[in-house]
């Protein structure tokens, strides 16, 4: 069982964060989930339920700890805390900046600025399109860090037929990336 911090910030693909934790808690990985506030609310209108409702969802996994961005005593805000990795899905582009300036004033960021300083793997599923040389350069700037920028991309190789199925495919991909294998995974010619 791994230990994996996963963010859900507002940008849009809300849908990629709650597969993600889905599939993690499913494999039996432990999930120390903390969203933003604006997180929360895309999340709502993009899902098309409460943050509330939403959070139920996974109420029969013993294996979801949940934290408030203002949190900064929870324990990804230290390094002494050993989290196997940290996702963030999706990141938006503010906080990616922050994340790229060490700015650590919510829990989100903070345990960002700790997988950077801990050299532990951070993935960003940074989505905005298109993408301004203040987006790149943070992104670059972050790369050179030892971070995993993952900008949700779709395949298209694996024929897709609908959004899900093709978000399950991305998120699969970013598990392979900290060594984790989904039955969502379609490797290409296996
Ligand atoms: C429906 C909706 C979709 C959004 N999509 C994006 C997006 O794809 N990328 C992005 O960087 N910001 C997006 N935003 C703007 C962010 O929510 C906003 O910049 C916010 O301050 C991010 O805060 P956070 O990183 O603390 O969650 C979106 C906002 C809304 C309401």
């Amino acid at each position: 069982m791994k230990h994996i911090v996963v963010g859900i910030t507002g940008a849009s693909g809300s849908l990629l964060g709650s597969l993600l934790v889905e599939s993690l808690l499913k494999e039996g990985h432990h999930v120390y989930l903390v969203v933003t506030p604006q997180g929360e609310q895309v999340l709502s209108y993009e899902l098309e339920t409460t943050y509330e409702a939403w959070i139920s969802r996974f109420s029969g996994y013993g294996n979801l700890s949940l934290f408030s961005n203002d949190d900064l005593f929870a324990p990804m805000a230290s390094g002494s805390f050993p989290a196997d990795a940290m996702v963030v899905a999706p990141c938006s582009m503010g906080t990616l900046a922050k994340v790229a300036s060490g700015i650590a004033d919510n829990l989100l960021c903070r345990a960002a600025d700790v997988s950077i300083k801990e050299k532990r793997p951070l993935i960003l599923m940074v989505r905005e399109t298109p993408l301004s040389s203040i987006h790149l350069e943070n992104m670059l700037k972050l790369s050179r860090a030892g971070v995993t920028i993952f900008p949700p991309v779709p395949a298209y190789y694996n024929q897709p037929i609908t959004m899900i199925e093709s978000a399950r495919q991305t998120v699969a991909r970013v598990l392979q990336t900290i060594g984790i294998t989904t039955e969502d995974m379609k490797i290409w010619g296996v």
